[in-house]
């Protein structure tokens, strides 16, 4: 099925994006309502999402199951037997998007044997503009493309692309409303993401994240919380409070309340095990090293994302704190909270980067001594700050530095992780090995990932672990009483 033209209800534009408006986002409380006659279509035929990104993609994909779900479509088992295939993308670096451009490639493929196959993507990489463009150029097996701020659009996008035959195109630059009860179909029955916030307006000077998912927007405090009791009565023994920066959590609202009231009110629903994802260096409160200190169910976990640790650099990314901030917060959350891990991401080779400024971020990596560290070449992303500095370093020398950066990561891994020999960890057990069902995985209270051989029944339960061994990414032990 050859698409004859395109079908704009809406396109995107980053310069729209970059706007910040002072406006108070509405609330969405009512359920969706399903069009009969899309029901009809949809029922039993199957659905297939590969998703790409962060924890808030992972969330919106876990979303548009359960819209597709509320509809008539069913899981796929395989690409092949799946009558819509959406790609949830990612955009943060040019690799993220390489490997959905891939992906393009094989499901044009499955569409010349089965034309009858929907195709969407949606996701971050559409919020830019260049990409639809691209992607209308280049690929008229793609039937639907949207956005993150139009999830719920869905069932209307696939009745307009049966209909129109059409390449339908919903992007809008500016977030929408937040919507309260949007059905969705968690992946997991044991932990669960927990959206607190949307967007981010930190605009680092690398960074896509504030144009593709607009401006920070929170979810009002009784509605988290009640979204963990909910799941706490469901069983899950495990939440994560999702949001690019926790830390701006309530600020939007002006309501008298912020991160460190919404982490204590969460642990008093007594649910077992809080984490959050991301916090930044600047604005990380006393406040919040407390509750995570003496609430016993805030994981002791902490990834805290440094990217550098020179302070021209840091200016430059506008990071908001220099390399000596940073070090003090550090050793503050490392002597307040008991064996507490602490994780961070680096991006090597930003714009003109020197060797001096790069040996610094070496330096205070060699300090740190973190349990792991996430590092990433620099990646221009169209239409930031960063990607019209001049950049006369090579990608040769980024690439030795990378390796010369991983080397001192897994050094101070496999040392934080023999702390942990001969004692006992809490895991909570989320699955057993693909190869031998006796062998279970799960995470340990800091996040460690604890393999060790117990009946496949443990699955979904905290189980006390004694580590016999440890190596830089996972630690071995046995099941014990203590
Ligand atoms: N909101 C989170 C980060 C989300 S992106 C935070 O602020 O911590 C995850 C990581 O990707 C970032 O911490 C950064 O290290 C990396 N990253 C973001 N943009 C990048 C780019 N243009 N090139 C390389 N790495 C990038
Ligand atoms: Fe990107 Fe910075 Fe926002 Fe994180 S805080 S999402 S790195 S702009
Ligand atoms: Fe990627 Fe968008 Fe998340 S760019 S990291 S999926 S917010």
């Amino acid at each position: 099925m050859t698409k004859d033209y395109s079908k704009f209800f809406s396109r995107p534009s980053l310069k729209e994006a970059a706007k910040r408006s002072q406006e108070i986002i509405p609330i969405i409380r009512e359920e969706l309502e399903s069009d009969p006659e899309i029901k009809e279509y949809a029922q039993g035929k199957k659905y297939l999402i590969q998703t790409f990104g962060c924890q808030a993609n992972e969330r919106d994909g876990e979303f548009l199951a359960g819209i597709l779900e509320m509809i008539g479509y069913v899981p796929a088992s395989n690409r092949e037997e799946a009558d819509i295939i959406i790609l949830n993308t990612c955009a943060i670096r040019e690799g993220a998007e390489d490997r959905v451009f891939g992906e393009i490639g094989h499901i044009k493929a499955l569409k010349r044997q089965n034309p009858n196959l929907l195709f969407a993507i949606c996701g971050c990489m559409p919020q830019q503009e260049e990409v639809v463009n691209n992607l209308l150029k280049k690929h008229d097996t793609i039937d639907i493309i949207f956005g993150t701020h139009n999830l719920h659009h869905l069932p209307s996008l696939i009745k307009e692309a049966l209909y129109s035959k059409a390449q339908i195109v919903e992007v809008y630059s500016k977030e929408g409303e937040v919507y309260e009860n949007l059905p969705s179909h968690r992946a997991s029955n044991i932990k669960a993401w927990v959206n607190i916030m949307y967007g981010c307006d930190k605009f680092c000077t690398y960074c896509i994240v504030p144009y593709t998912r607009g401006k920070e927007r929170s979810r009002l405090l009784e509605d988290v919380v009640a979204e963990v009791k909910d799941l706490k009565e469901h069983g899950y023994k495990e939440i994560t409070l999702l949001g690019q920066n926790v830390n701006a959590y309530g600020n939007d609202l002006k309501l008298g309340y912020n991160f460190e009231t919404l982490l204590i009110e969460v642990a008093k629903t007594g649910i077992e095990r809080i984490r959050f994802m991301t916090s930044h260096p600047w604005n990380f409160t006393r406040g919040m090293i407390e509750a995570i200190r003496d609430y016993p169910n805030i994981m002791p976990f902490i990834h805290l994302p440094l990217q550098s640790g020179d302070d021209e650099v840091l200016r430059k990314m506008g990071r908001r704190y220099t390399s000596e901030e940073y070090f003090e917060l550090y050793q503050t959350i490392r002597k307040e909270i008991k064996d507490v891990a602490i994780t961070t991401d680096i991006i090597v080779g930003f714009p003109n980067e020197t060797d001096e400024q790069f040996n610094h971020t070496l330096e205070l990596m060699e300090k740190c001594r973190f349990d792991s560290a996430f590092t990433f070449i620099f990646s221009p992303r169209p239409g930031t700050p960063a990607a019209k500095m001049e950049d006369k370093i090579s990608m040769e020398e980024k690439h030795a530095r990378f390796k010369k950066l991983t080397k001192v990561v897994a050094e101070s891994a496999i040392e934080n992780n023999q702390k942990y020999l001969n004692r006992t960890l809490k895991v909570l057990v989320e699955g057993t090995s693909k190869r031998n069902k006796n062998i279970l995985s799960g995470y340990s209270e800091n996040n460690k990932l604890v393999n060790f051989k117990g009946s496949p029944d443990l699955v979904g339960k905290i189980v006390n672990v004694k580590i016999t061994k440890a190596k830089s990414w996972t630690l071995e032990g046995e099941a014990c009483d203590e």
